[in-house]
């Protein structure tokens, strides 16, 4: 199968984010075809339309890391029911200056952990609405809401459970089969 650059968002800006600790996990669990890259965003400035004609430095290198990626991976928390706030103004940098939305085409997958039951399914939900906004084409399965139990996964991103560990390469594997159909009927434009 083909190698794609994927790019993943770490929706938290905590230290202690057990999100992170996910994304460390798939980042271990990808398919070798999958190459894995961080797209930090912690210092965008909060942004507003005044910037769309010369962005600042932080906002061009961001859009430059998007630029270099085939797909995009959030791993989220829910933040009272949606997503943080630090995430949605990313996602809007992202989406501007207008005609110039880093999100078109560009395939994506969310999942998120949370220590509730539901495991972030109503931010995730939220993040779908803009993404189909965005016109990013978003893997709709496999589905997965993840309930973070203390040990779950270790500082290195190591996951203890087989079965989410399981579950983890599966979600993967079938992002990668995502990404490789969407570019067979989107192909890219030169
Ligand atoms: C939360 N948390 C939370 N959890 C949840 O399942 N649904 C929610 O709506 C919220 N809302 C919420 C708002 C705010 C401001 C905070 C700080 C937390 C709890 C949340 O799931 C928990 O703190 C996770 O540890 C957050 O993920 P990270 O930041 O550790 O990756």
């Amino acid at each position: 199968m083909t190698g794609f650059k994927v790019g993943y968002f770490v929706g938290s800006l905590s230290t202690k984010s057990i999100n992170r600790l996910l994304a460390k996990a798939l980042v271990g669990l990808a398919p070798t075809e999958l190459e894995m890259v961080e797209i930090p965003f912690k210092d965008l400035p909060i942004y507003n339309y005044d910037h769309d004609a010369s962005f600042p430095p932080a906002a061009v290198a961001f859009k430059a890391a998007l630029a270099a990626v085939d797909a995009v991976l959030f791993v989220t928390p829910e933040y009272n029911r949606s997503i943080p706030g630090g995430l949605k103004n990313a996602i809007d940098w992202a989406s501007r200056p207008y005609g110039k939305n880093s999100f078109t085409r560009k395939p994506s997958a969310v999942i998120g952990t949370s220590p509730g039951k539901i495991g972030t399914a109503v931010g995730q939900q939220h993040l779908r609405s803009i993404l189909s906004f965005c016109n990013s084409p978003q893997m709709n399965a496999i589905e997965a809401y993840i309930q973070f139990e203390p040990g779950l996964i270790t500082e290195d991103g190591r996951v203890t459970n087989k079965g989410t560990e399981d579950f983890l390469r599966k979600y993967m594997v079938e992002f990668h089969g995502f990404i490789e159909r969407v570019y067979t009927v989107l192909p890219r434009r030169s």
